[in-house]
């Protein structure tokens, strides 16, 4: 290709500091180095943990930094050592890497392998390779999506199906993947079960799809905005609790639907009250609750009576998947049609459009917003 070796110039959307909206600039990507890969981006979602670092996070040395973390795109180039890519490839950048070598990525119960940041430093896995207005631009979660091209090691890259559209499965590079994962893998739903989801953007209707594919009996779908209901239908919750509508305590409301707790519940806001209440959801003796939402501000506490009494409480990076090995799977769960997509995405807007997207996010006004970034 004719970019091959050369430092590309590009748009993308830079986050220059907190709570302010993001630029559209012009940046130059570098090639890639040993064991790097340049994608362009087709796609990108946009995902609750961008905000979250962007209005939060109170991450002062996390600028100025391209966010952006659920893409998919295409190999324009690799840089040396690169074997298992060509240009070309479809592939999705990954939030965490796989390096199939260390200890945590030949254990099969953990997804956490130790090449990854080590979740207080959210913004980058490995050096950036972007650089804007003469300043180093930081690679949020190593990928960088609201951007024309990015440069990732080849460790955090997944290679997917020719047959893939990139603007679909561009969800599955975080959210759809974490919901359904964790409650597939980390919460273990079983047959028949009952389980309860807080919060329902793409995080929980992706954590609602995965408890029904697992045979849950009974899904209830809870929410503070009534409009989440009808979604959560589609991909399969049985009630929809609006903890609002209640003057008790939300967990009581839902121990009184089912005889003494939930056997699984999953917290998808980032917000620590929740996750008490998604605990104390579930029933004494067996059940198990999965935090799935981020927050790093604020202590999470429970009776210790709450755990004595048999109850497990659990977390969930990334659906607990592998990452290398477990996109192309939900990628190909998409294409058999047994792992929904389409039905996330509420808005096809631009790259120019992000602030106006992630505007809808914060109002609750939309599910997934799928931007095009580069013509394929
Ligand atoms: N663990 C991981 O690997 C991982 C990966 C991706 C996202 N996340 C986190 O998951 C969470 C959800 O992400 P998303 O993109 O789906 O966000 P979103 O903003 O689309 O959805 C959040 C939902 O929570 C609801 N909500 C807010 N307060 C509530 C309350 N008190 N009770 C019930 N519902 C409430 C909102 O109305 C909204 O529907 C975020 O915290 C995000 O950072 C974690
Ligand atoms: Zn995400
Ligand atoms: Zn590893």
């Amino acid at each position: 290709m004719a970019t091959t070796g050369k430092v590309i110039k590009c748009k993308a959307a830079v986050a220059w500091e907190p709570n302010k909206p993001l630029v559209m600039e012009e940046i130059e990507v570098a090639p890639p180095e040993a064991n790097e890969v340049r994608i362009k981006i087709v796609a990108t979602g946009i995902c609750h943990t961008d905000l979250y670092h962007l209005y939060e996070g109170m991450d002062e040395g996390g600028f100025p930094a391209v966010l952006g973390h659920e893409g998919a795109g295409i190999v324009e180039s690799v840089g040396p050592g690169v074997t298992e890519f060509q240009p070309g490839d479809k592939v999705i950048p990954l939030i965490i890497p796989q390096c199939r070598e260390c200890r945590f990525c030949k254990n099969p119960n953990t997804n956490q392998c130790e090449k990854g940041w080590d979740g207080g430093d959210d913004v980058k896995v490995f050096d950036s390779r972007l650089t804007c207005r003469g300043k180093k631009v930081l690679q949020f979660m190593g990928t960088s999506t609201f951007s024309e091209y990015t440069v990732v090691n080849q460790m955090a890259v997944a290679k997917i199906d020719p047959a893939a559209p990139l603007d679909k499965v561009c969800l599955l590079g975080c959210g759809i993947s974490t919901g359904y994962g964790a409650a597939v893998n980390t919460a273990k739903v079983e047959p028949g079960s009952t389980c309860a989801v807080f919060g329902l953007g793409a995080v929980g209707l992706a954590a609602v799809m995965g408890c029904q594919a697992a045979g849950a009996k009974m899904i209830i779908a809870v929410d503070i905005n009534p409009e989440k209901a009808e979604k959560a239908k589609v991909f399969g919750a049985t009630d929809f609790v609006n903890p609002k509508d209640h003057s008790k305590p939300i967990s009581q409301v839902l121990s009184e639907m089912t005889d003494g707790g939930v056997d699984f519940s999953l917290e998808c806001v980032g917000n620590v009250g929740v996750m008490r209440s998604a605990l104390e959801s579930c029933v004494r003796g067996w059940g198990v609750s999965v935090l799935v939402g981020w927050t790093d501000l604020y202590d999470v506490a429970t009776r210790p009576l709450q755990l004595i009494a048999g109850r497990t409480w659990k977390g969930s990076l990334f659906g607990g998947f592998k990452s290398k090995d477990g996109v192309p799977q939900m990628v190909k769960g998409y294409l058999d049609k047994k792992v929904k997509v389409d039905e996330f995405i509420t808005h096809n807007m631009t790259l120019d459009q992000v602030n106006d997207a992630i505007e809808l996010m914060k109002q609750g006004k939309c599910i997934r917003s799928v931007l095009s970034v580069s013509p394929q």
